[in-house]
């Protein structure tokens, strides 16, 4: 039994969309288990390969390859409707996942009802409506922590239909309570009635697939000495202790949300690998210091193609702020990290980078408890732009110096290393720089 071997956690550093979902993929041939250990179907994680493109909402990002163990954690939350859509979408059949998808017993599920008190939450929130994805994921992590929630397990229990509508009926009681009139609500195009229908056919579906305890699970696969990668969801700065709050998500979006999530104490995580775009992006409502609202921030949407993988929404757009980043890295306790999209800024001549907030005639470098911009102003440093595609290029080392400096200038703030650069969306578009210890041995041939 090998006590100490350790999973490797990746998790994204921003707000959500860093392309955690491609680099979970080039990191999969290395792994034999991949386990998601928390949010739900509000993800879109994105893998293209041999000319298509695949959106994944709750299946781990895993899951292309042959003998990788992919794993649903307690600490997801479970829409079946999607899930059996998202089996659809991908291509696969049930029978084909029963030898490498496998969901926890305790993952809890969303029911359609808690959609509805999505909507009827947000829109009695005015100015304070998160943007959510309307998914059901607060509502289903409250029920989770009010001790009120549905567990997949339960689904396979004699009294499942008697709890079910009991919650339901609270959920609509409660709808109606915030004067919500849900009557005209469409889910995925659906009503609610075919969409209730359609959530109990993908439920079935998905007692087809093995239930485990992830927490058993994960544990005795590192036992056996072989190699877990946890994969999160959303991003640190989404997360709901240290994101900006309320607008944030539900979930420990944090590297110790793959502890909770997952069921591994903290000695048993090892590197902590921190994704994160050369910009920033966010969707949704929330502060976001560097926001550009001018022709550099259009470019970053169109070059970037910035548009949610789950809503289809406009990202909004800014420049890459350094202090959120060193606070992300702090808070996860990333080891190393991994930049992607920096192909989106090829043809910038000047790029900027924020440093500090100032306010007054105060400059900061901590991001503030509050990001108020009537307050507050982001401090940049100019940068020269490299100005030449990198999509193509076989090496770290031939990067353009300009991007090298841009690089050297985020590794000497945040006093992490940069050992990879993604140069797009294709799994074979990724560059490992030498000399870069673990992930060089792992990827560099
Ligand atoms: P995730 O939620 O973190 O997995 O990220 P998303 O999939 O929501 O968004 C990332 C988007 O950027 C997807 O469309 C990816 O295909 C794409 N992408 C990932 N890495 C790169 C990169 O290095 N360059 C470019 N141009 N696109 C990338
Ligand atoms: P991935 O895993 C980007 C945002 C929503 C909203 C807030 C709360 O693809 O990076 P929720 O649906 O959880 O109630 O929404 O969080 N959000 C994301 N933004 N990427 C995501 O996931 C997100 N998941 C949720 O837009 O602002
Ligand atoms: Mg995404």
């Amino acid at each position: 039994m090998e006590q100490n071997n350790r999973a490797d956690v990746l998790l994204g550093l921003q707000w959500g969309d860093e392309g955690k979902g491609k680099i979970v993929d080039v990191l999969t041939p290395h792994y034999k288990m991949v386990a998601r250990f928390q949010g739900g179907p509000n993800a879109g994680h994105t893998l293209a390969f041999e000319g298509k493109k695949y959106i994944l909402h709750t299946i781990p990002s895993g899951i292309f390859h042959r003998g990788c163990v992919n794993v649903v954690g307690s600490g997801v939350v479970i829409d079946p409707f999607i899930f059996s859509q998202e089996i659809d979408q991908l291509g696969f059949t049930t029978d084909e996942l029963k030898e490498s998808l496998y969901l926890c017993k305790k993952a809890h599920l969303i029911l359609p009802s808690h959609r509805v008190l999505d909507a009827a939450y947000e829109s009695v929130k005015g100015e304070l409506k998160i943007g959510s994805t309307l998914k059901g994921i607060g509502p289903a992590y409250t029920d989770k922590v009010a001790r009120t929630g549905l567990r997949l397990a339960d689904a396979s229990s004699d009294d499942f239909d008697k709890r079910y509508n009991e919650l339901k009926n609270t959920h609509f009681r409660l709808a109606e309570s915030l004067g919500f009139d849900s009557s005209e609500l469409k889910f995925d195009g659906h009503s609610f009635d075919d969409y209730e229908k359609a959530w109990f056919e993908g439920l079935n579906r998905l007692l087809e697939l093995p239930q485990v305890q992830s927490e058993r699970f994960v544990n005795q696969t590192l036992d056996s000495g072989a190699r877990v990668l946890a994969e999160g969801a959303q991003g640190t700065l989404l997360d709901i202790d240290f994101g900006s709050y309320p607008f944030v998500t539900s979930s420990s979006t944090i590297a110790a949300g793959a502890c909770t999530g997952l069921g591994l104490a903290p000695s048993r995580i090892g590197e902590v690998f921190g994704i994160f775009k050369a910009y920033c992006t966010r969707v949704g409502s929330g502060p976001f210091p560097t926001e550009l609202f001018d022709k550099d921030g259009e470019q970053l949407r169109e070059e970037g193609q910035e548009y949610g993988s789950t809503t289809g929404r406009p990202r909004r757009c800014g420049w890459l702020d350094l202090p959120a980043l060193k606070y992300a890295v702090m808070i996860n306790g990333v080891t190393r990290l991994i930049m992607t999209k920096a192909d989106v800024m090829n043809k910038m001549p000047r790029i900027k980078v924020c440093i500090g907030y100032k306010s007054g005639d105060q400059v900061s470098e901590v991001l503030p408890f509050d990001y108020d911009p009537a307050e507050f102003s982001p401090v940049f440093e100019e940068m020269k732009g490299w100005e030449t595609s990198i999509e193509g290029l076989e090496s770290f080392e031939e990067l353009p110096q300009a991007l090298l400096d841009y690089v050297k200038f985020i590794e000497d703030y945040v006093n992490v290393p940069v050992d990879v650069i993604s140069t797009g969306p294709d799994r074979k578009q990724i560059l490992v720089r030498q000399g870069s210890g673990f992930l060089q041995r792992l990827l560099l041939k």
